[in-house]
């Protein structure tokens, strides 16, 4: 009963998604939602405190959200912003106790309330960066890094190898996570931060002699992997 009434909503979310893709396919981006096994590899790599929020952005019909909330985040603290009128309600459907809001990941600060700005250490990003032209690109990078903490991130996801978005021409650090091949197509997810990361660590003790040797190291591989 369980697993048919589970297959059933697998079905109403591929349809839709599927609807959503040939009405707008640039803003859609993918062929299918995403898998559990990149929502999960996403939610490992989530940074939440009690007390903070996560925002995801372009969460399309909920894979991500879903995984959000099982790795732990309470509802209360995870706002999703959805460009898709039609997404959106499907998205307040089917998770009601979390705040949706139908906007655009551009300007962030305006959409959400003003006591979350600063108090975001991760944003989940299902946008298809590789889509969209480079001065919204940036219009969407800038506005995350405007609500997001002092040393917060935003996980991003792509289907090629290098990342979709030009850290060094819009002066952010980038980190690749690792790949998922449980997703179809393939994905690389990636760690956007103003400061430098180190091994995941970020860079605090800047007379750190060994840190400032990785340091430079990923600055090289930085430009190599654009
Ligand atoms: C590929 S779908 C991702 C859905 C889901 N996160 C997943 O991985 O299955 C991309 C979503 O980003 C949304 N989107 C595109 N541009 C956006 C923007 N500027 N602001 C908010 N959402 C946006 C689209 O409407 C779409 O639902």
């Amino acid at each position: 009963m369980l697993i048919r009434s589970s297959k059933r909503l697998k079905d109403s979310e591929n349809l839709l998604f599927l609807k959503r893709l040939i009405k707008n396919p640039r803003s859609l981006g993918a062929i299918a939602p995403s898998s559990k096994a990149l929502a999960r590899f996403i939610c490992r790599h989530i940074d939440y405190k009690e007390g903070d929020y996560v925002i995801e952005i372009g969460a399309g019909t909920g894979s991500f959200t879903r995984a959000i909330l099982n790795s732990g985040v309470p509802a209360s603290k995870l706002i999703v912003v959805e460009l898709d009128k039609e997404l959106a309600q499907y998205l307040r459907l089917h998770f009601p106790a979390i705040q949706v809001i139908h906007g655009n990941a551009t300007i962030l600060e305006a959409l959400i309330p003003a006591c979350v700005i600063g108090n975001v250490q991760t944003i989940v990003s299902g946008i298809p960066m590789v889509n969209i032209p480079k001065k919204v690109q940036k219009e969407i990078i800038d506005s995350c890094f405007r609500i997001l903490g002092e040393e917060g991130g935003i996980l991003q996801f792509t289907y090629g190898s290098v990342s979709p978005v030009s850290a060094e021409s819009f002066g952010f650090f980038a980190q690749k996570l690792g790949r998922v091949l449980q997703n179809f197509p393939p994905a690389t997810v990636w760690r956007y931060t103003l400061k430098p990361l180190v091994g995941g660590q970020l860079l605090k003790k800047k007379n750190d002699y060994m840190q400032r040797f990785l340091l430079k190291f990923q600055k090289s591989s930085r430009r190599v992997t654009k």
